[in-house]
């Protein structure tokens, strides 16, 4: 493993998040005794081997003075893009101001009950690895492809199919790259790991815990809290 390994964090919390129906972002809705954000914050700034993270905002957000701002490591803000692909990218060439050479983990604002050991099993696997990768749950439900007014189209096999989450982990140079070949190609990106295929690369899927949940409706609220308290348990 690569022990001197430098990592931050980049952090995409620009979003508005419209399916959520309410007065604020979804990363600024309240969870246990802080916010989304403040949770998916804490769980990468305390552990041990993140150096900092780059959080992007958007322009003029004015929740985030609101929010908790003592962590164990160091936050630097950013102004975010239109895109979530342009979010991480203004992030990462944030991050090229502090440093050189570090690996990029992004992970998404909304996903606040990540643990530290999925944090230590992507780092194990990763580091070692020529491109990086990413977390995700193999899919467990039958898949259906559907079209617009609801008629089965057909079953689609599972075999293979996996969910991607974040933290994504790759060199922030080589992901700063792709991330703009994309841009200047016009190709979406949905998650970073897609702009490094579309580069040529072949990142890794590392297996994670199904608890690391993105915050999208209203009822996941509920469900984070749950999955926080029984972590807390362990
Ligand atoms: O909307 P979705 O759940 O896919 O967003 C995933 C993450 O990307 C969230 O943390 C959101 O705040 C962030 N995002 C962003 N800039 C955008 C759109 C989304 O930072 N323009």
């Amino acid at each position: 493993m690569d022990n001197k390994a430098t990592i931050w964090a980049i952090v995409p919390a620009a979003g508005i998040g419209t399916r959520m129906q309410a007065d604020k972002p979804k990363q600024y809705l309240a969870l246990g005794s802080g916010t989304v954000l403040s949770h998916s914050l804490q769980r990468l700034a305390s552990h041990p081997a993140i150096s900092g993270i780059i959080v992007a905002l958007a322009e003029h957000d004015p929740w985030w003075p609101t929010i908790e701002q003592n962590y164990p490591c160091p936050i630097i803000t950013t102004i975010g893009g239109s895109t979530r692909a342009d979010s991480v990218l203004y992030g990462l060439q944030t991050l090229a101001t502090q440093t050189e050479d570090a690996w990029a983990l992004v992970h998404d604002a909304a996903r606040p009950c990540l643990r530290h050991s999925d944090i230590d099993k992507m780092l194990s696997i990763l580091l070692p690895h020529p491109v990086g990768g990413i977390l995700g749950m193999p899919v467990s439900d039958t898949m259906k492809r559907v079209n617009v007014d609801g008629t089965i189209i057909n079953t689609v096999s599972r075999d293979g199919l996996w969910r991607a989450a974040t933290p994504q982990l790759f060199r922030a140079t080589a992901l700063q790259q792709a991330l703009i070949s994309a841009k200047e190609k016009g190709q979406q990106v949905t998650d970073e790991a897609s702009a490094m295929e579309l580069s040529g690369h072949q990142p890794l899927m590392v297996a994670g815990h199904a608890d690391n949940i993105k915050i999208t409706l209203p009822q996941d609220l509920a469900l984070a809290e749950h999955y926080l308290q029984q972590q807390e348990k362990v």
